[in-house]
């Protein structure tokens, strides 16, 4: 596409967070790599696939920075450097980078707000609903691994009683069903 609709400044500032996408990709592979190898079979799942979300992400910007008749330039990233101490650690980990992302991703639709470029301002809502998504799960996470690790308070149990009361069978749908299925 050769007309270009965006500054040169929200051109940089989007393969700044297609870079930073990619680079999140590449964290939760990194952990996803430490669950595995620690025999936390469902940690790395949900890290593996997450990865492949963080990707989706790039690509997303990729997409977009290209149909506004910029220019999309892939940079080297920065090895993961992240080494987890145990499972709450990692998830810990997970919250860090996802509210850093969060930052980066408001910081973004400021700029896009202040240059009055709609498109992108558009483009970004996505982001920021997903950012929502992302950090309510991790959130919700943290709350049932705290919740499995209280020994000391006697709710170990509790985790696996909520999980096991989650897919227990019933005969009618509960009002939360839209909600607990995402
Ligand atoms: Fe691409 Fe987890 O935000």
């Amino acid at each position: 596409m050769s007309d270009k609709r965006i500054s040169d400044a929200m051109e940089n500032a989007l393969n700044a967070q297609m870079m930073q996408e990619a680079e999140q990709a590449q964290v939760y592979l990194a952990l996803g790599i430490w669950a595995e190898t620690h025999n936390y079979d469902g940690l790395a799942d949900f890290l593996y696939k997450h990865s492949t979300e963080e990707r989706n992400h790039m690509f997303k910007f990729l997409e977009y920075i290209n149909q506004r008749g910029g220019e999309a330039k892939i940079e080297a990233i920065p090895a993961p450097t992240d080494k987890p101490k145990d499972v709450t650690d990692c998830i810990d980990t997970v919250w860090k980078h996802e509210v850093q992302n969060s930052k980066a991703i408001y910081a973004l639709t400021d700029m896009a707000l202040a240059e009055k470029d709609w498109p992108t301002f558009n483009f970004m809502q996505y982001f920021v609903k997903e950012q929502i998504e992302e950090e309510n799960l991790i959130s919700d996470l943290r709350d049932k691994l705290s919740l499995a690790t209280k020994e000391k308070t006697g709710n170990a149990n509790l985790y696996s009683f909520d999980r096991d009361l989650n897919n227990a069978p019933q005969d009618s749908e509960i009002a939360l069903q839209k909600t607990l299925g995402g």
